[in-house]
């Protein structure tokens, strides 16, 4: 109820009345008093006028189920949000309610992590209503082998998102670091739960730094905020990728994953230069030739010997 009062007072920036609203509304101007007060205490600016009416002045950026799911017109990612103030990792819930049975789609969403986590052990910084961190459950139909196209998947939506919400052009170092003029703007940590033959789910996490301070970020880290000079929608961004996850993976299931690994080429900001791979305590340098249908880095040694990396970190060396 509370998104279609929204939607109603969303209408124009002038007064409804009471009376109005709730006939077309079809509850009674007491439980309509009762939503507005709920609203209100989650941080919407409305006011009540007599024999006026009420007006909406301003939206709070929290990421409520109610405020993602107006307008986002998708048919499954995001159909079930589960919504937290702070959790320690949206990882481990997503996990566990995979492991429950949640559908296809279903998406865990906090305004902060007290314990988040990135890629090879490291914590990922997740400052309340600074951020989007999400983890999404996704039970493709594919083998486990093909899975990590889901991460590449992951990147190229977000690439899409943050370029038509906050016209920003961003880059994805291989495997997964989101950049903008060569500092982390997001990462992706992926996460399965398969047996042999067969995927049970996998949990995409994203986090992506928005609306954060230059100041509490580190070197090599930055946000749209720093990037823009000013806030971005947080709802609209997160609108976005989730639309762009949902035709991505549309594509996925129709053409395979071409299409998908085409798109993460062009958004790639490794392919074709001189790089350096840390690996299980290794290292190898070359050239990033290009990308395999199952996310691993291709290089070609000076010998010309060609070696495909599964994961590790890049270094760009020039
Ligand atoms: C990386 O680049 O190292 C991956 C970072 C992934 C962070 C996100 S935030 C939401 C989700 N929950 C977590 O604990 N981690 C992922």
């Amino acid at each position: 109820m509370k998104e279609k009062i929204l939607d109603y007072l969303s209408k124009e920036h002038d007064y409804f009345s009471g009376d109005q609203i709730s006939k077309h509304l079809g509850i009674s101007r007491q439980g309509l008093w009762k939503h507005i007060q709920e609203l209100k205490d989650s941080g919407y600016e409305i006011v009540a006028v007599p024999h006026l009416g009420y007006r909406l002045l301003s939206c709070p950026d929290r990421l409520f189920p109610f405020e993602i799911s107006r307008a986002l017109h998708t048919k499954f990612i995001a159909k079930k949000i589960h919504y937290f103030d702070y959790l320690a990792s949206t990882m481990n819930l997503a996990m566990q309610l995979g492991m429950q049975g949640e559908p296809n789609g279903a998406l865990v969403l906090a305004e902060s992590q007290t314990k988040g986590r990135g890629r090879l052990g490291r914590n990922w910084f997740s400052p309340k209503y600074k951020g989007i961190y999400l983890s999404l459950i996704l039970r493709p139909r594919i083998p486990p082998a093909v899975s990590p196209v889901l991460t590449l998947l992951s990147a190229v939506s977000i690439c899409e998102a943050v370029k038509k919400v906050a016209g920003l052009d961003v880059q994805i170092k291989w495997p997964n670091d989101i950049l903008i003029h060569n500092k982390k703007i997001a990462g992706i940590l992926t996460e399965m739960n398969a047996e042999v033959d067969k995927v049970n789910f996998v949990v995409i996490g994203i986090g992506l730094n928005v609306n954060n301070d230059k100041k509490s970020l580190i070197a090599q880290a930055t946000s749209l905020k720093e990037q823009l000079g000013q806030p971005t929608s947080r709802i609209a961004l997160l609108q976005e990728l989730l639309r762009r996850i949902e035709s991505n993976y549309l594509v996925l299931e129709d053409k395979g994953a071409g299409p998908i690994i085409e798109k993460w080429r062009n958004f790639s900001s490794t392919l074709g230069r001189r790089v350096k791979v840390y690996y299980q305590d290794k290292h190898i340098e070359g050239y990033a030739a290009d990308i395999d249908k199952d996310g691993s880095l291709l290089i070609r040694k000076d010998s010309g010997f060609i070696q495909k990396v599964s994961s590790g970190d890049v270094i760009h060396c020039r």
